[in-house]
C-alpha cells in the first residue's frame, strides 16, 4: 500500500513503508537505542516494554491507526516512526492526528519532513479534512518542522504538562487543512 524510496540529505537511501508483521524486534530496538530519555517521555505508552511493541505490531488496525516506519536500506534498521490516528465514526471521522519520531542520529537530514508528508498523503487518500498535531513547548524543532510543512498553530494550552524536573510545559495545537 505505502512504499516510498527516498534519498536523505546525507546521501543515505531509505524506505518509508507501513509497519509490517515482522517488525517487532526492529521497532523495539528503535525505541531502546534510537531515542533520548526526553523523547521517551513524549510517548503516552511505555515504548521500552517489549510487549507493548509486540502488541502494536501484532494488532495493527488500519481503521484506527496507520503506522509507518522509515527504514535504512543498507542496515534494514528502523530509523523513524510515524502514526496517523483516525476514527470511522462520530465527530472525529474526518479528522486525523499525527505523530512522528526520528532516531537521534538521523535527524536534520530530511527524514522527519518526509515522514510527515507521507502521513499527509495517506490522510488525503482517506479524504480527511484536517490533520492535528500536538506539540509540547520543549519540542521546538517539531514546532518548526510542522509549520514548514504547512501546519498552522491554532492554539496553545499554557502550562498543561510538566517535564522531568516538574517545570511546566505548554501544549501547542497545530492543524493542517486538507480541503
Ligand atoms: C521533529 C522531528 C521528527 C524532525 O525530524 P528531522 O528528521 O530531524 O527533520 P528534518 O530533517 O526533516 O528537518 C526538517 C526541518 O526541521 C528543521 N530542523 C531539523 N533539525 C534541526 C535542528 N537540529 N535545528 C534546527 N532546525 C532543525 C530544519 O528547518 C528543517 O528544514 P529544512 O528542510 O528547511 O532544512 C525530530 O526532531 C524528532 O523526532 N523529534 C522528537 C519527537 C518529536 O518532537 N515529534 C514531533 C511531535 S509528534
Amino acid at each position: 500500500m505505502i512504499q516510498k524510496n527516498i534519498i536523505l540529505l546525507d546521501g543515505r537511501k531509505a524506505t518509508i513503508r507501513l509497519l509490517s508483521s515482522d517488525d517487532t524486534e526492529r521497532l523495539y530496538n528503535y525505541f531502546c537505542v534510537g531515542i533520548s530519555e526526553e523523547d521517551f517521555l513524549l510517548f503516552k505508552d511505555n515504548v521500552k516494554d517489549y510487549f507493548v511493541i509486540k502488541g502494536w505490531v501484532e494488532n495493527v488496525d488500519l481503521d484506527r491507526v496507520v503506522p509507518i516506519v522509515g527504514v535504512d536500506d543498507l542496515t534494514e534498521e528502523i530509523i523513524a516512526t510515524g502514526t496517523l490516528h483516525t476514527r470511522g465514526h462520530g465527530w472525529f471521522r474526518y479528522l486525523g492526528k499525527i505523530r512522528v519520531s526520528v532516531c537521534l542520529r538521523c535527524r536534520g537530514i530530511g527524514l522527519g519532513k518526509a515522514m510527515i508528508e507521507t502521513l499527509l498523503e495517506i490522510a488525503r487518500e482517506r479524504r480527511l479534512r484536517a490533520v492535528i498535531a500536538e506539540v509540547l513547548s520543549v519540542q521546538s524543532i517539531a514546532l518548526k518542522v510542522f509549520k514548514e510543512v504547512g501546519f498552522v498553530e491554532v492554539g496553545k494550552i499554557d502550562s498543561i504538562a510538566k517535564d522531568l524536573k516538574m517545570n511546566p510545559m505548554d501544549l501547542h495545537i497545530l492543524v493542517y487543512y486538507l480541503d
